[in-house]
């Protein structure tokens, strides 16, 4: 697995940090990148029509740091038009790359054409693509499911179409629409799309572990893989992989790293967000966060009955110190995997705010 390139731009080491919507908003993302071995970082979904609609907070969401660079906005919707002005704003604001969305199984999104609906429609993504190319300079991508049903399996014949209408990239997660986030994605599919296009293939889904990771593209030779929900249990997973890639150690960080790498977070949420807003996120970072830590799970509970920062900041300094000091913390219990409720979809962003579309609704 070797660096690789979209057009001009490097995407060195070949690891991406997956979209998420409610949490790769600009204030994630940078806490990642700034974790090391992160090649490319790509927005949260923004809706088309917040943005032609001139919704502040759609156009909100497409802001990014220099730090962040390579930076790709991914946008969603199904109207054509719509969709253009959404590629020429990110182009317009400076991002390097255009992505589209092709994989969110939201129904309100999807009803409305979008996300994974256009696995049902290639006409109009071929239309949406072509459209877009001809109206924007920098580089096009697709990020997309591998079909809608296990019936109607067709990403490699969507990925054909996409390199002809001038796609440079193309990301798969193995899962169909109807599968949610339910089972395993399915790799072999990736391997088949690879197999199918010239231009660079990303893999995606479940790689959570850089055994898993390296596993699974040895499997199908992707180009690049992406992580999303791993990088919010182990902010460190792509520094950790491009260790491994590059034949050095994994990094492993200590307990006071572990600790001031949610302070970080809570700092930058707290200067970029209102106090509410920045103790939703912090939760839900923790939340991630904190499985497989020893006791993880009560101080959660901490957490989610802090009502200010301050006193999360405090449940955060007694947790570490307690570890540190002890090893243990409450029940000193690590809960196994998969045991608690996992992360949101991008569903969960659909009903009250990413139509509209707020930096993470947090209705988590
Ligand atoms: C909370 C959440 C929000 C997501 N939002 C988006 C999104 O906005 N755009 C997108 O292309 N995929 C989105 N996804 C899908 C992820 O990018 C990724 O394809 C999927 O989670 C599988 O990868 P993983 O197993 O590494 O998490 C989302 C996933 C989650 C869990």
């Amino acid at each position: 697995m070797k660096p690789f390139k979209i057009r001009n731009i490097d995407i060195d080491p070949p690891l991406i940090l997956s979209p998420m919507a409610g949490v790769t908003d600009y204030t994630f993302r940078r806490l990642i990148k700034r974790r090391g071995g992160v090649g490319l970082v790509v927005s949260e979904f923004i809706s088309v029509e917040g943005l032609s609609r001139g919704n502040p907070k759609s156009k909100r969401q497409m802001r990014f740091d220099e730090e962040e660079r390579p930076y790709a906005v991914q946008i969603f919707g199904g109207q054509p038009e719509r969709m253009v002005i959404g590629a020429e704003m990110a182009e317009e604001v400076g991002a390097d790359i255009l992505d589209v969305n092709c994989g969110c199984p939201a129904p309100k999104v999807v009803k409305n054409g979008g996300g994974s609906g256009l696995l049902k429609d290639p006409e109009r993504l071929e239309t949406i693509l072509k459209d877009i190319k001809k109206a924007i300079t920098i580089p096009l991508t697709l990020k997309v499911r591998t079909g809608f049903s296990e019936s109607t399996i067709n990403v490699v014949d969507i990925a054909k179409m996409a390199e002809q209408c001038g796609v440079e990239h193309i990301q798969v997660h193995g899962r169909t629409r109807d599968q949610g986030y339910k089972g395993l994605a399915n790799w072999e599919l990736i391997r088949q799309v690879k197999e199918a296009v010239s231009i660079p293939v990303s893999g995606n889904g479940d790689v959570t572990t850089i055994e898993y990771g390296l596993k699974k593209w040895r499997e199908a030779g992707t180009d690049g893989i992406l992580i999303g929900r791993g990088a919010m249990q182990n902010p460190w997973i792509f520094r950790q992989f491009a260790d491994a890639l590059a034949g050095r150690e994994p990094y492993t960080p200590d307990l006071e790293e572990k600790k001031s790498v949610l302070l970080e977070f809570f700092e930058m949420c707290r200067g970029e967000m209102p106090e509410l807003v920045a103790l939703g996120k912090m939760k839900q970072l923790a939340g991630q966060f904190t499985k497989g830590l020893v006791g993880g799970a009560q101080f959660r509970q901490t957490l989610y009955h802090s009502h200010s920062a301050d006193e999360i900041l405090d449940n955060i300094t007694i947790y570490f110190e307690t570890l540190k000091q002890s090893d243990t913390f409450g029940d000193g219990v690590v809960e196994a995997e998969g045991s608690e409720e996992s992360v949101m979809s991008c569903d969960a962003f659909t009903t009250a705010g990413a139509l509209g579309a707020t930096s993470g609704a947090h209705q988590t």
